[in-house]
């Protein structure tokens, strides 16, 4: 995963926990917002449109825009509303989702 971003994080004293994107791994901070980890990570989009296969990243960190959906253990969940917890296994959705 890329570990250049324009984000970063509020809090560098969180405990770091091993979570996967992809199948890759990547270390997020516990509990903390989970879109806003992943792009101050380095993660630049989350999903895939059906109609032009654009990718999309979050954008209103609000549960509004629904660019941040993400499959989490098997469910399409929305990232900014989920906090970082150890061991999440994510995927990004590709063309499985409106927009
Ligand atoms: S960033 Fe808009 S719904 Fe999550």
């Amino acid at each position: 995963m890329p570990a250049d971003s324009a984000f970063t994080r509020l809090s560098a004293s969180a405990r770091l926990v091993p979570v996967q994107l992809d199948g890759a791994d990547l270390l997020l901070p516990d509990g903390e917002n989970l879109a806003a980890s992943l792009l101050a990570a380095g993660v630049g989009y989350l999903r895939h449109t059906p109609g032009s296969g654009k990718a999309r990243a979050p954008f209103c960190m609000m549960g509004a825009c629904f660019d941040c959906l993400i499959e989490i253990d098997g469910v399409t969940r929305q990232a900014c509303m989920m906090t970082v917890t150890e061991g999440l296994i994510m995927t990004r959705p590709k063309g499985a989702t409106n927009g």
